[in-house]
């Protein structure tokens, strides 16, 4: 049976996605920070739907960390198949009144990480014989400049159009890529990125929260459907939408009304 690589497997969507992989008799490689919920999620998996799981503890966000997790797959010969680059998070507030620091880390890890990592798991998916899956993890962020939250938004927006761009190489390559851009999912997402004191914000993510599991569903149908662009739930998709076809400008403004504190 063939192995799916999940980065960011240790809470949230990715942990989801995960257990939704398990539950097609993949067997499961985590990669996240915490090792004790990755050991834990990876006993639970091997207990639950008698599967292989294992894990890697790394700060994705570091430069080497990308090679360091290629090597670790082709050390212990794991014949992987998907690639789920889902680690990620964001920062709310005005550009100028976050640190700079943290925001140049929220780009390494959801963009730059998210490239490295790509790049180099190809040699290793192409090893396997049969189809392959890379799944990258954007947001509804991704379809317009989103003030208070704009250096993730663009983040996102990177995510996207990189990966449709790698779709369409890496088809006659056997290798399927998918853009998963969910909007609010009710996980750790919101205090990571501080986002609690956005009161509009809160109340819209509580009007329209998913659970990570529908989330997860829905990637996985796409996913395996060869979709380049999966944006799960009716309200998310009526959002994206209308961001095409609404002036610009327009649509900024509204945001404006929700994210500005
Ligand atoms: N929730 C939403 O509303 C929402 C909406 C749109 C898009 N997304 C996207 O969905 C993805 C998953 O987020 P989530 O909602 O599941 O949030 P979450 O509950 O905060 O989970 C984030 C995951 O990423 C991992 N992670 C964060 N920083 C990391 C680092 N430096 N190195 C390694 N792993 C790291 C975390 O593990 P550790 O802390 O253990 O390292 C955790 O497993 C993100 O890319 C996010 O941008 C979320």
């Amino acid at each position: 049976m063939a192995y799916a690589l999940i980065t960011g497997g240790s809470k949230g969507i990715g942990k989801a996605i995960a257990e939704s992989l398990a539950a097609k008799k993949y067997n499961i490689l985590l990669v996240a920070r915490s090792e004790n919920l990755l050991k834990e999620n990876a006993t639970e998996l091997e207990k639950k739907f008698g599967v292989k799981a294992d894990f890697f503890v790394a700060d994705i966000s570091a430069n080497d960390s990308a090679k360091k997790i290629a090597e670790w797959c082709n050390s212990k010969n794991y014949d992987v198949s998907v690639l789920v680059n889902n680690a990620g998070y964001g920062l709310g507030g005005a550009f100028s009144s976050l640190s700079l620091d943290e925001q140049l880390n929220m780009m390494q890890l959801n963009m730059q990480s998210l490239v490295q990592l790509t790049y180099l798991m190809i040699p290793v998916l192409k090893k396997h014989q049969g189809k392959n899956y890379i799944l990258n993890v954007a947001s509804t962020a991704a379809h317009q400049a989103v003030p208070f939250l704009g250096v993730y938004g663009a983040t996102k927006a990177f995510v996207l159009s990189f990966s449709r761009a790698i779709h369409h190489e890496l088809k006659p390559e056997n290798i399927s890529v998918s853009c998963l851009c969910p909007g609010p999912t009710d996980t750790y997402f919101m205090d990571r990125a501080g986002m609690k004191g956005m009161k509009k914000a809160m109340k819209q993510a509580e009007r329209f929260n998913m659970t990570p599991e529908a989330v997860a569903e829905t990637a996985l149908k796409g996913l395996f459907a060869g979709k380049l662009e999966i944006i799960p739930g009716g309200s998310n998709k009526a959002g994206a939408f209308l961001s095409r076809i609404l002036p610009k400008k327009l649509v900024e403004n509204t945001l404006i009304g929700v994210y500005k504190a």
